[in-house]
């Protein structure tokens, strides 16, 4: 329809129909780099092939990281075959943009991803004193003596001096990916109270003066291999393991991702914006998720009151005996996951 505006609104005079999605991606619409057809069946049921004759709303909530989101939406878009926009897409740190302007002037230490992207997005979300494992070993090498810097990462460090640069959090955006560094640089930073190589302080009985913060508590997750994959969560274990042998308890810590409310309550606002932009309407009822992993994609609906369909295309497999969490539905994939709950609808 066109407003008087000239502008054209999407369906701003229909209804919307009486549904919505959010899909978890790896492991239901993915598989590592691959794109299961299924997915791709159940995207153009929903963009208007399907009973209502319309698009029925969806948004993409994933604990994968590690670059920023409309990088992301564009290789997802181009791979799925419709177009995904950053209004429609909640990664594993895209929450922490809410909690920049607490950290806008303070050096913070990012973990995770390749080389400097991950601190690029965290400046791009205001942290402007965003800083690396590789800068810290830039400044001094003898802080871990098993890694020396390529070329191409001693490339995208800067110079600073950490013993005069108090570092006042610690986010794990993504997967690190030399855990041995990043346990090191995480308990120097942690033990001394963010001055790496200073003396070490006792936080014992009293708030943390760093906060340390993971985005994906995923122990497994579904990559291409025939496997399961260790995430995020894995890496947790093997950090606060680290830092109990060391000092004699885990270290104070703030979880999002799936399945924390936290998240899950972000999500539903993203999914509210995505509608009044389609729709102009917010949303009337609990969207659908579909996703692989019971621990999170099925415990996190579950907890924030939506339906659960969950898939055997990813991390949860029958034959390991039934999930921990009990979705409203158990389906083969993506496609059939969508076709049942519009029947629910119907
Ligand atoms: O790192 C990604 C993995 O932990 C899970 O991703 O899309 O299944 O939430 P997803
Ligand atoms: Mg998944």
């Amino acid at each position: 329809s066109k407003s008087t505006a000239g502008l054209c609104h999407f369906h701003a005079t229909s209804k919307p129909p009486p549904l919505s999605f959010v899909f978890d991606i790896d492991g239901v619409l993915i598989r590592g780099p691959h794109v299961l057809p299924t997915a791709k069946r159940a995207l153009k049921y929903l963009e208007g092939d399907n009973p209502f004759q319309k698009k029925i709303p969806y948004i993409l909530l994933t604990n994968g990281g590690g670059i920023g989101e409309h990088e992301r939406c564009d290789k997802l878009g181009a791979k799925l075959g419709f177009p995904i926009k950053p209004t429609q897409f909640c990664q594993a740190h895209t929450i922490l943009k809410k909690f920049a302007p607490k950290y806008a002037d303070k050096p913070v230490l990012v973990l995770g991803g390749e080389r400097d992207v991950v601190k690029k997005v965290a400046r791009s979300y205001g942290y402007q004193k965003a800083l690396t494992t590789l800068d810290v070993l830039a400044w001094n090498p003898s802080v871990w003596p098993f890694h020396r810097l390529s070329e191409a990462e001693r490339a995208v460090t800067e110079s600073i001096d950490f013993s005069k640069t108090p570092i006042a959090a610690v986010f794990v955006y993504h997967d690190p990916r030399n855990w041995a560094l990043d346990v090191q640089v995480t308990c120097d930073v942690l033990q001394s109270g963010g001055v790496i190589g200073g003396p070490y302080i006792s936080s014992r009985g009293r708030t943390p003066p760093v906060e340390l913060v993971f985005c994906n508590p995923d122990l497994i997750w579904r990559s291409d291999f025939d496997r399961p994959r260790i995430g995020q969560g894995a890496f947790k274990v093997a950090f606060q393991s680290v830092y109990r042998a060391l000092t004699g308890s885990e270290y104070p810590h703030v979880q999002y991702g799936k399945p924390t409310q936290a998240t899950y309550e972000f999500a539903e606002e993203l999914l509210n914006l995505h509608l009044h932009d389609l729709y102009g309407a917010p949303n009337q009822f609990k969207p659908y998720m579909v996703g692989d992993n019971p621990e999170s994609d099925i415990a996190g609906a579950n907890a924030a009151k939506w339906s659960s369909l969950l898939v055997k295309t990813g991390v949860y497999e029958p034959a390991n005996g039934p999930p921990a969490y009990k979705p409203t539905m158990i389906v083969e994939d993506v496609e059939e996951a969508v076709r049942w709950a519009v029947e629910q609808e119907l």
